[in-house]
């Protein structure tokens, strides 16, 4: 092999993981936004507390289980599902007990980036 021929393989292995990155960084990016708007209402609940006590104290994560009844996971982040259409329109208009966020509090760049994240190959 040159040492054109290498340093081509080279040049291409570095550009594509920069692209990769790019991908994670918005995945990553949009996970900071989740855990601080979605979480405290979507997070994953363990069993709760002296056998149960709490467990179903999140509002999404339960009003979820009560809707699919463990056809899909009820918490959002095991979901495989989720498209971005979907997201997009809950979060702006709400939905039933899911109260609607302002683009003053989640900008459109950190709701793609939630996106990004909730709809990332599983
Ligand atoms: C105040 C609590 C609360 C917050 C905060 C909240 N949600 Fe929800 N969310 C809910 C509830 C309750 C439901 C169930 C609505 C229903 O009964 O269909 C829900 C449903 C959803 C659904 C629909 C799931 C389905 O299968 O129908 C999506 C998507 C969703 N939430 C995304 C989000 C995202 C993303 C965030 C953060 C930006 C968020 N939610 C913040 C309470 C909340």
């Amino acid at each position: 092999m040159s040492k054109l021929t290498i340093f081509c393989f080279t040049l291409i292995f570095f550009v594509s993981g920069v692209q990769a990155q790019e991908i994670t960084f918005a995945q990553a990016s949009g996970k900071v936004v989740f855990d601080k708007w979605c979480t405290p209402c979507h997070g994953r609940v363990a069993g709760g507390l002296f056998g149960g006590f709490g467990a179903n104290d999140l509002p999404g994560t339960s009003a979820l289980g009560v809707k699919y009844k463990g056809d899909l996971p009820a918490v959002l982040e095991d979901r495989t599902d989720l498209v971005p259409i979907y997201i997009r329109t809950v979060v702006r208009n709400g939905l039933y007990g899911m109260p609607i966020s302002r683009k003053t509090e989640i900008s459109d760049a950190e709701l793609e980036g939630i996106i990004a994240y909730l709809t990332q190959p599983r």
